[in-house]
C-alpha cells in the first residue's frame, strides 16, 4: 500500500484528547479520576439557546444547506455585537459563520503559502502548529513563557520576522495561561504587523471569561481591521462546545477567498445550529455572567490550593479556566502527567503539548466543580511531595 501523505504523517494525534480519553477510560473502570484536563465548560447549554435550536428544526428550510457564508440574521448579530462590543468595524458582509476550529483552518489555508512562516505563542494553543503544517507553512515559536509573563511581547515578534514571515497568530485571553494581553501590547504587534505587512490571526474564543484587564480586540487598532482575521465562537462563553459553531471577521476581499475553502470543505454550518447561536449573542446574558462569576470562584479555589503545594509555581490567570504552573525538576511533563494519573489519580495535561517552553508545566483546567479542583490539587501535592522527599 502506499503511503499516507506525508504531511498528515507529521501531525500528532490531539495530546489534549489523549489524556482526557484515559482518564475517561479509568472512570469507566469504576475508578475515581478528579478530571483537570478538560478544555471544555462543564456547564449545560442555556435552555432559551436550546429551546431556539428545537424551534428551527420544525422550520424546514433550517434542516437543508443554508448559505456557506452564514444566516444572514446570524451574521447581522455577530456584525452588532463586534461594532458594540470590540470596535470592530465590521459588517454582516465581513463574517463567515464556521466551527472556530474550523475558521483558524480557514483563515490559515486561505493565507499560508507552502514554506510561509507564520508567528505563533510558544507556549500556545495546540492546533495552530498542525494547522499550519497541514496548509504547508511553518510554524515560527515566539516565546511566550514564564519570563515574559506568557505574553507574546512585540520585541520577541520582530526578532522572529523573516522575509518569509506571512501571518501572525494570537490568543488573548489565552490558552493555555490564561493571560489578557494589555493595550499596549496589542499596539506593539499592530505596529509590527503594518511596518512587516503581515497578516493576523486574533483568536479571542475566551473574550467572555476574563476576570481582570480589559478584552482587546486587534482589528479595532488603527488601521488593522484590513489585516487582520478575528476568530470567535459560542463554545466557551455559551457551554456550546459540541453545537460546533463560531465565526470569522475579516476584510471583503479577504472574506470572499476565505469562504472558498469552507464552500469546498464544509458548505455550512447547520441552519439550526445558527439560529441557537443567534438565540445565544441575542438573548439573556444572566446564564453567561453566572457561569463567569463560578470559574472566578473557583480560580480562587485552585489559586489557593496551588500555593499550598511548593513544588508549582503557579501564574495567576486573568482568563480562560486553566492554569499553567511550572514545576521542579526536569522530568518531561508527559511523565509527570502519566505518573500523576497512575498515582494521584488526577487527569491534567502535559505542558509540552502546548510548544517547547511549555515543557516542564502542567495545564490544569478548573473547568470541572470545586470539590474536584479541590481533590485534584491535593493528589497533586501529594504525588510531587513524595516524590520530592525521595
Ligand atoms: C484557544 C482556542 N482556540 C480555539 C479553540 C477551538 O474551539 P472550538 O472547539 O469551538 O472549535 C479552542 C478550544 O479549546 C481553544 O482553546
Amino acid at each position: 500500500m502506499k503511503p499516507v501523505a506525508s504531511r498528515v504523517k507529521a501531525i500528532q494525534p490531539s495530546p489534549t484528547v489523549r489524556l482526557g480519553t484515559l482518564a475517561k477510560e479509568l472512570q469507566a473502570k469504576g475508578e475515581r479520576v478528579e478530571n483537570l484536563s478538560i478544555g471544555e465548560p462543564d456547564f449545560p447549554t442555556p435552555a432559551h439557546i436550546i429551546e431556539a435550536a428545537k424551534r428551527a428544526l420544525d422550520d424546514v428550510p433550517m434542516t437543508k444547506y443554508v448559505s456557506s457564508l452564514g444566516l444572514r440574521e446570524l451574521r447581522e448579530a455577530i456584525a452588532e455585537k463586534s461594532q458594540r462590543e470590540n470596535g470592530i468595524p465590521a459588517t454582516a458582509d465581513n463574517v463567515l459563520v464556521a466551527p472556530t476550529k474550523h475558521c483558524l483552518f480557514l483563515a490559515i489555508m486561505a493565507l499560508v503559502e507552502p514554506g510561509d512562516e507564520v508567528l505563533m505563542p510558544d507556549p500556545g494553543w495546540v492546533s495552530y502548529d498542525p494547522m499550519t503544517r497541514l496548509a504547508g507553512g511553518r510554524p515560527v515559536p515566539v516565546p511566550a513563557a514564564d519570563e515574559a509573563g506568557f505574553l507574546m511581547t512585540p520585541d520577541a515578534i520582530e526578532e522572529a520576522i523573516t522575509p518569509r514571515t506571512k501571518a501572525v497568530l494570537v490568543n488573548s485571553p489565552s490558552n493555555p495561561a490564561g493571560v489578557v494581553f494589555s493595550e499596549d501590547v496589542f499596539r506593539g504587534i499592530a505596529d509590527a504587523c503594518r511596518d512587516h505587512d503581515l497578516f493576523l490571526i486574533s483568536d479571542e474564543i475566551y473574550e467572555k471569561i476574563i476576570y481582570e484587564g480589559r478584552h482587546i480586540s486587534p482589528a479595532s487598532l488603527d488601521g488593522m481591521f484590513d489585516r487582520t482575521i478575528t476568530v470567535h465562537g459560542f463554545s466557551k462563553t455559551y457551554a456550546m462546545t459540541g453545537w460546533r459553531v463560531g465565526w470569522l471577521a475579516a476584510e471583503k476581499s479577504l472574506l470572499k477567498e476565505i469562504v472558498k475553502v469552507q464552500e469546498q470543505t464544509i458548505t455550512c454550518v447547520p441552519g439550526f445550529v445558527q439560529r441557537a447561536a443567534r438565540a445565544a449573542l441575542t438573548g439573556p446574558t444572566a446564564p453567561v455572567e453566572k457561569m463567569v462569576a463560578e470559574f472566578r470562584a473557583r480560580r480562587d479555589i485552585a489559586s489557593e490550593e496551588l500555593s499550598r503545594v511548593p513544588q508549582l509555581q503557579a501564574f495567576r490567570p486573568g482568563g480562560a479556566f486553566y492554569f499553567f504552573p511550572r514545576y521542579d525538576g526536569g522530568t518531561p511533563a508527559h511523565e509527570v502527567s502519566e505518573r500523576l494519573l497512575k498515582e494521584g489519580h488526577v487527569a491534567v495535561t502535559p505542558g509540552s503539548a502546548f510548544g517547547q517552553l511549555g515543557e516542564g508545566h502542567l495545564r490544569i483546567s478548573y473547568a470541572a466543580s470545586r470539590e474536584t479542583i479541590r481533590r485534584g490539587i491535593r493528589n497533586i501535592g501529594a504525588v510531587l511531595g513524595k516524590r520530592s522527599a525521595r
